[in-house]
This record gives C-alpha cells, structure tokens and sequence, in this order.
C-alpha cells in the first residue's frame, strides 16, 4: 500500500484528528517562513531585535515597521490549496482540532472555525504595560513608531508572542488535551525547533496517537512520524483529506 493510501486509512479510522500547522503550510500563499534557509525571515532578520521584548524596548520604532510590513503581506496573502483543505475537512469531521503556530488568519481566511492560535495574531494589537487592546489607525500603521496606549504611558505592540514570553495559557492547555486525547496528529510546515508547541506532537505520540508530517524538509519531528511526506502541504492536503 503507499504511504497516501495508509495514510488515508488511518485518517478515516482515526476517532480524532489534531493537526498542528507552522509557517510552511501559509509558505505557497506568499507568506515567508521563519527558518527556511534562502527565504526564511531569520536568515535575514534578527529574531532577538524584531521579536522579543528587549528588541522593542530597545527600538520600538524598528519593531513596529517590521510587523506592519508582514502586516502589509499579509494582506495581499490568501489561503492556499493546503488551508482549504483544512477548513472542509472539519466541516465534515466535527471531531477535528486545528492548532497553529501562525499569526496570519489564513486559516480563517479559508473558513476554519475554532482555531486554536498559540503564538497570537498579527492582526490584533495591545498595550505593552496595561494590556488594553487597541485598533492602530491606517495612518498608525504607516508610521514610524507605535502609538502610545490612550490609556496609559504604554506602547502599543502586537499580539503575538515573542521569544522569551509564555504562551497564552488557555489555547495552550487545550491545545495540549487535544494532542493528548487524539488518535491521530497531523504535522504541518513547521521545524518543530520551538517550544513549547514542538512539544505536543510527542504528547500525542506518547499517548499513542499516530503521527503523520508532510515537510519537503525533514526535521526532529520526523524521525517519530508514522507516515511522512517529504513535499508541500498545499498539494498533499488536498489529498489526504478529501
Ligand atoms: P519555521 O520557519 O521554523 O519552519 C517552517 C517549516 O515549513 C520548515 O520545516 C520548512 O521545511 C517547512 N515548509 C516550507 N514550505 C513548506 C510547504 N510548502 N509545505 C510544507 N512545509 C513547508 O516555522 P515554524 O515551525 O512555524 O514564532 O516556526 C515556529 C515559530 O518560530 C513561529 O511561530 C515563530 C517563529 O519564531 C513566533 O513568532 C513566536
């Protein structure tokens, strides 16, 4: 049998699927990836100056433009074959349990409910000291700086996580369950080098689940992969999942 038959089977008598996505799964809609070595963000940009807490303290106005131009991609993004999939599978498995690591939308773009985001959203903004959340104007976003919070002498950031920060709480214990309870997890377009979420397809796994990854890109994860598909999500999900 090859590996898509198998592969499809085990999803049909699987009770649950979890998939966990990373930035390759948004990478053929336009998107760039973090660690891809020609194309990837941080083999051109230092992670620790655009996206940690010291690095926008350090200069607030440097990490600003920098997400408003992966804001301003984003926006002229849209899903790919890949997150389609995605979204019609769960219309027909209400058991399905989508994670991301993304901060792009398109998965919503593409129609999937109840995403679990585990590193924020690029399209959301707070207060860097009291928390509020905050809506920049079109103006705002071109500046050169953040806005200042109407509440309070904070910054406005981003709602997405950076290194050195934990992840929000909620989405990540729920991600953590579904890993645990699931009978299969799907691992997508990620390196599986950032924790905590690399974590939970070995939860999955030490449970018991099976676990399938398609990266053109073999990775740690892939060593424990039951099935792997060394190719591009947004022509293998479409496969698998229909
Ligand atoms: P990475 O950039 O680390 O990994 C992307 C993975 O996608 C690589 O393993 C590629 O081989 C694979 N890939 C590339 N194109 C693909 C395609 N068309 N189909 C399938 N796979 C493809 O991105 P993540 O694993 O998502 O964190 O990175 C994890 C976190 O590190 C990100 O969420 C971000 C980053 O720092 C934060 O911003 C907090």
């Amino acid at each position: 049998m090859d590996t898509l038959t198998r592969a499809r089977e085990a999803i049909n008598a699987a009770r649950t699927v979890v998939c966990l996505t990373g930035a390759g799964v948004s990478a053929e809609s336009g998107v760039p990836t973090f660690r891809d070595a020609q194309t990837g963000l941080w083999s051109r940009y230092d992670p620790m100056k655009l996206a940690s807490p010291e690095g926008f303290a350090q200069d607030p106005g440097l990490v600003w433009r920098w997400y408003m131009w992966r804001l301003s991609l984003l926006r002229q993004a849209a899903p790919n074959p890949g997150h389609l999939a995605l979204a019609h599978f769960q219309a027909r498995r209400p058991d399905f349990v989508l994670i991301t690591q993304n901060v792009d939308g398109l998965h919503e773009a593409a129609g999937s409910r109840d995403v679990i985001h585990l590193h924020g959203s690029l399209e959301r903004f707070h207060c860097d000291n009291c928390q509020a959340s905050y809506t920049p104007s079109p103006e705002e976003e071109a500046g050169n700086h953040p806005p200042t919070c109407p509440h309070c002498p904070g910054r406005i950031r981003p709602s997405v996580v950076w290194f050195g920060e934990t992840l929000p709480q909620g989405p990540f214990e729920t991600a953590l369950r579904a890993a645990e309870q699931c009978d299969l997890i799907l691992v997508v377009g990620t390196s599986g080098l950032v924790y905590p979420a690399a974590q939970l397809p070995l939860h999955a796994k030490r449970a018991g689940a099976t676990l399938i990854e398609i990266n053109p890109d073999p990775g740690p994860l892939s060593r424990l992969a039951d099935l792997q598909f060394p190719k591009l999500s947004g022509e293998i999900l479409p496969l698998l999942l229909t």
